[in-house]
């Protein structure tokens, strides 16, 4: 029988940019096509694990892993926070929206000539679960940067308690948001930066669940 390292371990995953809605016909969202997310849901499958994927996307996934489609910040943070304690491994590859409109209209609000729309925080889940995380349990979280990555990244990595953060460049037209391919830097508090060059998220997301199983073990 084929060695399956992630055997009986459950891992949960975000995937995609979340919808704040303004009314029912609009909403405010991100260029995250869920691509980054799903392909790290096939790699664990396909190293053993019992898979949970959260995500916004459309996309499909393989039959064995579990889908649970949401839309908002809100529903991700309810669906992540209700599994978190039972998983092993959670990874973020979703793109979060960090705000979300103050109010929701039930109706399809009237043309105007100006209109002013306010903003409230939305909780940040990666970091809420880093803090509640227990020794046993691996947290993976992405950072998207347009510049001083390398800044900006380590300080995700220790402000969100995470084990590793995978980085990358969104300022590049061929990679990161809605395309194939990613190059990212994997930075973790054990170890210097790594770079992953450019390739398929596919193999991005193998790189990572490899990172994953050498971490727990
Ligand atoms: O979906 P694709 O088209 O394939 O694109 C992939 C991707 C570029 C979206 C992906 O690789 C990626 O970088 N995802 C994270 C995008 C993001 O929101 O980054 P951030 O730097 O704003 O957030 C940092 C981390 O905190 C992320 O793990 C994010 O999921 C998490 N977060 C952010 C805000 C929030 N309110 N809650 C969170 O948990």
């Amino acid at each position: 029988a084929r060695y399956l390292p992630l055997k009986n371990k459950s891992v949960l995953i975000t995937a995609g940019g979340t919808k704040e809605r303004i009314d029912p016909v609009r909403y405010i969202s991100n260029d995250s096509s869920g691509k980054m997310g799903h392909a790290l849901a096939e790699a664990a499958y396909l190293n053993g694990a019992d898979v949970t994927l959260v995500t916004s996307s459309s996309l499909p996934v393989s039959s064995n892993i579990k889908r649970i489609s949401v839309e908002s910040a809100a529903e991700m943070y309810e669906s992540v926070s209700s599994r978190f304690d039972s998983s092993d491994i959670l990874i973020m590859a979703a793109a979060v929206s960090d705000y979300s409109p103050e109010t929701t209209s039930t109706k399809k609000m009237k043309k105007q000539d100006e209109m002013t729309l306010t903003f409230k925080k939305n909780k940040d889940i990666l970091k809420e679960m880093g803090h509640r995380k227990k020794t046993n349990q691996c947290i993976v979280g992405f950072a998207a940067e347009t510049d001083n990555i390398n800044e900006y990244a380590k300080k995700k990595l220790i402000e969100k308690k995470a084990d590793l953060i995978v980085a990358n460049d969104i300022g590049k037209d061929d990679r990161g948001f809605n395309v194939d391919k990613n190059e990212v830097t994997f930075f973790s508090t054990q170890s210097e930066p790594q770079i992953i060059p450019l390739k398929e998220k596919i193999e991005i997301a193998k790189d990572v669940i490899d990172w994953i199983i050498k971490f727990i073990n």
